[in-house]
């Protein structure tokens, strides 16, 4: 199979000769942020206009989910129904394990098109390594995160690489996303699944954490597993 070929022939090549061993040291965990605003600021830096219209959408987005950015839900004379006078509830999306907002948590087959979902490479390119011509994308909740090396990217995160074949035409669509806390301690919460160009989820390897796919990916200790964040053209 052309998938296990491709491993194998890139499992005895030495695709990491440059990369040092860093220590497991990632940044202290953040406390909670509320998921819009630190998302926002974060797409506020940067320059482009997309990323600007993105904040634009999540600021409306936040505006519908918040009630109405605290307008006067409560009538005055109505009784109090909620909990007393605590903080608002924090998002239910689960606690980032990093910095910044949840991610989708989910592969969404409209990644190349849809706003959750951004890519520093314009056009598939030849990445250098074993995997011949790559093209990936990153759920937009980490975009502008690679100035902050080493970074440990918020659960939800998702990950995907086409991955081209000799004739310019996509065979496999390798995926990460980052689960909870305890999903995996021991090699950074990923789950790992290769897709099929329709969709479909790979039987080969077995979706989940194969050591075959962590092997590789634990080389990226200051990235938080992901080994292709740098790469734009
Ligand atoms: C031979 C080493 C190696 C193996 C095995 C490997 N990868 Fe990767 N992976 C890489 C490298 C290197 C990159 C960076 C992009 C590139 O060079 O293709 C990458 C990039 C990725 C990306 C893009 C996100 C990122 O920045 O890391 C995803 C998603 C991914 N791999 C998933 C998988 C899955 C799923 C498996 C197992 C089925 C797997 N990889 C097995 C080396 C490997």
């Amino acid at each position: 199979m052309a998938w296990g070929g491709a491993l194998r022939t890139g499992l005895s090549t030495d695709v990491f000769g440059s990369s040092p061993n860093l220590p497991q040291s990632g940044p202290e965990k953040a406390p909670d942020n509320r998921a819009c605003p630190s998302s926002i600021k974060a797409m506020l830096q940067s320059t482009s206009s997309r990323a600007l219209l993105l904040a634009l959408a999540v600021l409306q987005v936040c505006a519908c989910s918040d009630g109405g950015m605290g307008s006067a839900d409560d009538a005055p004379g109505t009784e109090p129904t909620g909990p007393s006078a605590g903080p608002d509830p924090e998002p239910t999306q689960g606690e980032p394990s990093g910095r910044g907002a949840a991610g989708p948590g989910e592969y969404l087959a409209d990644y190349a098109t849809s706003d959750l979902f951004f890519t520093r490479m314009n056009a598939p390119a030849g990445s250098g390594s074993v995997h011949g011509t790559v093209r990936i994308w990153y759920s937009s909740n980490v975009e502008g995160l690679a100035a902050e090396e080493p970074f440990v990217v918020p659960e939800g995160t998702v990950a995907i690489k086409d991955e081209y074949d000799g004739s310019g035409t996509v065979f496999v669509k390798v995926v990460m996303i980052k689960k909870a806390a305890g999903y995996d301690p021991d090699n950074g919460d990923w789950y790992y699944e290769a897709r099929n160009p329709d969709d479909s989820v790979a039987s080969n390897p077995t979706p989940g954490t194969p050591s075959l796919c962590i092997e590789c990916h634990r080389q990226g200790a200051s990235t938080d597993y992901l080994l292709g964040f740098s790469i734009a053209n």
